[in-house]
């Protein structure tokens, strides 16, 4: 994986899902930066991290784990895209910088949740970089386009970041948990993680004695689960099913575009196809599916509307979205009929 990523040097974990590998960057970072004596913590350090107003929740979440504090993240601006702007992080950074505050982290989202959007690594790399932050790029979701050859440039710039977040458990299609967290410069991850416990760690070989990189002691075999399914589809098996499920978002994107009574919200950055319904909510519209048994589909909200919201995450058919489509449409008249 790390050879995917453009890390020929890098080393990583896996953990229980990308929310931790989130975290486990967000504190190798922080101690890299701040830490000379671990026993001190943070010690009144007014640090500060970054991620886009589309970045997923547990980088907030993760704030308050690791002490910085949830105020102490900042919501960057993102482009009609949902991108998160180059120029919005370097003019906060300068705020933050000019408050007294010490910027350290900046999370960019390969892939965001919603609309599947992709920050521009090399640029953002850049405005951080120049201010000596530490650039972890959450990948949970959009990781896996690292597979495609046809996809993979958008996460362009990733072998200059110092951390990434990849799960297998999304578009891989592993078994939940499988997710893991790499860096680029080996080395970061021992240094504090360790832990003398001559109980348990009788080796100095971090590759055997993996609890000695890890966030848990015992746990379960992640990294096996990714193994055998790669070991099955192969690199080509992978890059087919990445390409089959960008392609799908386009044939929906599609569908719904020749579909009176639908309305796409916006084109399809990845695998995330957003849509509404014309007089129906789209809240209503997923339960009504879920309820009827006929799909499960979620909801987000968009530009502050509310819509449906698409993730093709694993293999699928036009015929099976064609299927969806019409479910959509019959669910449609019956929500219309009883309003
Ligand atoms: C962009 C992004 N990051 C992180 C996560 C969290 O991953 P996990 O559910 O593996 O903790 C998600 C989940 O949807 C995500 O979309």
């Amino acid at each position: 994986m790390c050879g995917f990523a453009g890390f020929p040097e890098g080393d990583g974990a896996f953990t229980p899902g990308g929310s931790m590998s989130n975290m486990l960057a967000m504190i190798i970072a922080r101690e890299e930066r701040f830490t000379t004596d671990e026993q001190d913590g943070l010690s009144g350090h007014r640090a500060v991290a970054y991620t886009s107003d589309q970045g997923h929740y547990s980088v907030r979440k993760n704030a308050m784990l690791t002490g910085i504090g949830r105020r102490q993240l900042r919501a960057i601006e993102s482009d009609v895209r949902g991108r998160m702007k180059p120029d919005a992080l370097d003019a906060q950074i300068k705020r933050d910088l000019a408050s007294g505050f010490v910027p350290f982290f900046v999370n960019l989202t390969a892939g965001t949740t919603v609309l599947g959007a992709f920050d521009p690594i090399e640029e953002l790399t850049d405005v951080a970089h120049g201010h000596g932050l530490w650039v972890h790029v959450d990948g949970a979701m959009g990781g896996s386009a690292l597979l495609s050859p046809t996809h993979r440039g958008n996460l362009a710039g990733l072998p200059r970041v110092d951390s990434f977040t990849w799960d297998a458990h999304k578009l891989m299609g592993v078994p939940l948990t499988s997710s893991v967290c790499l860096f680029r410069k080996p080395g970061a991850l021992l240094r504090h993680m360790n832990e003398t416990a001559d109980y348990l760690f009788q080796g100095d070989d971090a590759v055997v004695e993996a609890g000695m990189t890890s966030l848990q002691c015992g746990r379960r075999n992640d990294a096996l689960k990714a193994w055998a399914a790669w070991k099955q589809l192969g690199d080509d098996g992978y890059t087919a099913r990445i390409d089959n499920l960008v392609a799908m978002a386009g044939v929906a994107a599609d569908r719904i575009r020749a579909t009176d009574g639908l309305t796409l919200v916006k084109p399809p950055e990845f695998i995330n196809v957003c849509f509404t319904i014309d007089g129906v909510d789209s809240a209503a519209m997923c339960q009504a599916l879920l309820d009827e048994g006929r799909a499960m589909v979620g909801h987000a909200k968009v530009d502050g509307a509310r819509v449906v919201r698409m993730a093709i995450a694993s293999p699928t058919t036009p015929e099976q979205l064609d299927t969806f489509f019409r479910s959509v449409e019959r669910t449609a008249v019956e929500l219309r009929a009883i309003a």
